[in-house]
């Protein structure tokens, strides 16, 4: 039988809209992330637009990348810009500290800004502040965006760029707690405020928390709320521990429960996080960017440098993020998922000329609608399941109205098992994508790239109003006309 939940809908809007960068991505120098998965170089066979792999580039277009941060995570505190700009023959190359390798530089400013181009998204540089003056980023900043007469501007014009760039975001480091400079708070503080001064016009981000720290979040807001507009945090799913954290496909049902439940609690970090910024900033000036978060396993051998595979369980991780990030628009203005090709939680994967699109690419694609809509109050009954020592929620959702008056719902079933039915008393039809398969693990492979794909679902409503069916380890997202 069926999991019975019940589902009433509040007419008052939750907080804010969900902004667009809710959907954001992030994309590091690191395994076959940039190099093979998104650049294949101008002379390459794959056909390419300036050296962005053209099937990619398109695939990303067609779910909209609203934004993009570049070029790390801990890549970023070890990279000079200057490396990246001139002539692509005299590029230095360099040691990837991070993730092994070189970096051959032949992906830099121009080439990124490309890609930012093609894909009509925003720029989100992730400033160097472990390991560079402050004038470092100030001058990258205005080697992108500065008109007239600077001397930066020129040497930009000279590297073919004649008008400036818009760079919206610039972070002042990266998990400066970590691999961003294993610095203090208290210092970090001093720093951030000295690297913050000299960039204007920009949305100054601070490196938040990423390992539950509460008292850095404290830290930080209270020496450096004033000069920032948002600050991050970095959450990965893990279903075992840092050590030994669990295979991409061929895991069991209690490897299914402990991740689910692992990405569950992002919630609880984000409303811990903006506890701390409400006591500093009550107004709520300040962002919380979310800008890097998603599933995190074991790298298989031989792969690329955090390489894995994307199975069902991912499209379902994205979407109770999702449903999170949406609870908590008053604060959660941005997020990137970790990270866009061939990294970790991605949408895409490649092989050479192969291209595949994940079961999380297509939760992004169901959950489209969301996109600048008023997330709306839910009351949601629901039963709960146990597998092991794990209980969750049988199903999860979130309601939302898009700027045209319609209603969007989304709705996931955690319970690999058994399926739900969600009564809603509505009386309107729905109409939308339903993401499930046979089995927990089912992933796309070059071989069969529409193993996990979404199907149509029209629903009607039945004598009680409308009924939406949920089969086991299932997201479906539907819209409703304006009643
Ligand atoms: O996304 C991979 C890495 O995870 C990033 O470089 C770093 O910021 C985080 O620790």
């Amino acid at each position: 039988p069926a999991a019975q939940a019940r589902l009433d809908l509040g007419q008052d809007a939750a907080g804010p809209a969900i902004e667009p960068a809710v959907y954001g991505h992030f994309v590091e120098h690191l395994g076959a992330g940039v190099y093979g998965g998104l650049w294949v170089g101008p002379e390459s066979a794959i056909p390419n637009t300036r050296g962005w792999r053209n099937d990619v580039v398109q695939a990303l277009r067609q779910v909209g990348i609203p934004v993009m941060r570049w070029p790390g995570g801990c890549f970023a505190d070890d990279y000079d810009w200057r490396d990246g700009i001139g002539d692509p023959a005299k590029r230095p190359v360099r040691v990837n500290r991070w993730w092994g390798g070189t970096e051959s530089n032949r992906v830099g400013t121009h080439e990124f800004m490309d890609l930012v181009e093609q894909l009509g998204s925003e720029a989100y540089l992730a400033g160097n502040m472990g390991s560079m003056p402050p004038r470092a980023l100030s001058q990258w900043l205005e080697y992108m965006t500065a008109d007239g007469a600077s001397t930066l501007a020129e040497e930009r014009r000279r590297n073919g760029r004649e008008q400036p760039w818009k760079v919206k975001y610039v972070g002042v480091g990266n998990e400066s707690w970590g691999c961003g400079g294993n610095m203090r708070g208290e210092y970090q503080s001093d720093l951030h405020n000295r690297y913050a001064t000299f960039l204007n016009q920009v949305v100054r981000v601070a490196s938040g928390d990423g390992e539950g720290n509460d008292q850095l979040v404290d830290v930080l807001m209270a020496r450096s709320g004033k000069h920032m507009d948002a600050l991050t945090l970095h959450y990965y799913t893990i279903p075992g521990d840092w050590s030994a954290k669990g295979a991409a496909t061929g895991f069991d049902a209690t490897a299914w429960a402990r991740t689910l439940k692992s990405a569950m609690g992002i919630e609880g970090r984000i409303a811990a996080v903006s506890r701390i910024m409400d006591k500093h900033d009550p107004q709520r000036r300040i962002g919380l960017y979310v800008d890097e978060w998603g599933s995190w396993y074991d790298t298989p051998p031989g792969a690329p440098a955090l390489h894995q595979q994307n199975s069902l369980r991912d499209a379902l991780i994205a979407a109770l993020s999702f449903n999170v990030f949406h609870r908590h628009t008053d604060r959660v203005r941005m997020t990137n998922i970790a990270q866009m090709v061939n990294v970790l939680q991605a949408m895409v994967l490649t092989d050479g000329p192969s291209m595949v699109l994940t079961p999380t690419y297509h939760a992004f694609d169901l959950y489209r609608p969301f996109r600048g809509a008023a997330p709306l109050r839910v009351a949601l009954k629901t039963p709960h399941f146990r597998i092991g020592d794990v209980e969750l929620p049988s199903v999860d959702v979130s309601a939302a109205r898009t700027p045209d008056g319609q209603l969007v719902l989304a709705l996931v079933n955690l319970d690999p098992k058994q399926p739900a039915q969600v009564a809603t008393g509505l009386k309107r039809a729905a109409r939308g994508r339903l993401l499930t398969a046979s089995a927990i693990d089912a992933h796309n492979t070059f071989a069969q790239p529409r193993a996990v794909v979404p199907v149509p679902v029209d629903a009607k409503p039945g004598k009680d109003g409308l009924t939406l069916q949920l089969p086991p380890a299932s997201l479906l997202v539907v819209t409703l006309a304006p009643a």
